[in-house]
């Protein structure tokens, strides 16, 4: 059974943010999507360790989080789909989105720093919900903006942040490598709301 085999597979995934105590667990998978994405940046251990082992920033000038779409075990459809295991994932892991958020006095600034959503995966929404969820967590850091950069020919990621709201705001020539290519960067504006805690 493939995953396109399951009616709706997406539907019974959990978009979660990783927690400190699975650093291990989760490392390898995400280092190896990120690979497997073209257009996506090519993370090591190393650079995605403080994405899942630190918590919230208590302080500290920089919060990172990285938010997983995982196969959820408890339902039907996706305990089928977890079976399957597509590209070898330990867990039916198969999207992430890494962000970060730099605090300031007054407002924060965030930045989506890296996503990747398994290409059997691709166009059922899990790309929209991981960014959901790292949109929430921006806001909770008391972010004004989130910033990201992406290939000018990315067309399904730029479609993908259009929708969730973000524009275009500047360009970055050359600043992709393998192949050569330019940046643009995007930009979207968040309701300021009061940070808790
Ligand atoms: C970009 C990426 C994360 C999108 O993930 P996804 O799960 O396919 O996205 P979704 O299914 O949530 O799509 C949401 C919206 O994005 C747009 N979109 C997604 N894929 C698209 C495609 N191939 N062509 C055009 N638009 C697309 C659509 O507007 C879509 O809304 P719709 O389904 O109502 O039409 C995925 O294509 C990917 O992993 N690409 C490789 C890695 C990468 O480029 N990362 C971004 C680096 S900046």
């Amino acid at each position: 059974m493939t995953p396109k085999d399951v009616p709706n597979p997406a539907a019974g995934l959990v978009v979660r943010r990783a927690e400190p105590g699975e650093v291990e667990a989760v490392l390898d998978p995400v280092v190896k999507l990120a690979k497997a994405s073209a257009t996506a940046a090519c993370w090591s251990r190393e650079a995605l360790y403080p994405y899942v082992a630190t918590g919230e920033a208590g302080g500290v000038l920089q919060a990172k989080a990285i938010f997983l779409a995982c196969a959820n075990p408890s339902a039907g459809g996706a305990a089928a789909v977890a079976g399957d295991r597509p590209l070898g994932m330990v867990d039916g892991m198969v999207g992430f989105a890494a962000f970060s958020t730099i605090m300031t006095v007054g407002a924060g600034e965030s930045t989506l720093e890296n996503m990747a959503v398994a290409g059997p995966w691709q166009k059922q929404g899990i790309g929209g919900r991981l960014l959901s969820a790292g949109l929430l967590w921006c806001r909770a850091q008391a972010a004004a903006r989130v910033f990201l950069e992406v290939r000018e020919s990315n067309r399904a990621a730029i479609a993908l942040y259009e929708r969730a709201g973000f524009s275009v705001v500047g360009n970055r020539p050359g600043y992709y490598r393998e192949p050569l290519e330019d940046g643009l960067q995007m930009r979207k504006v968040l309701g300021l709301v009061a940070r808790s805690g």
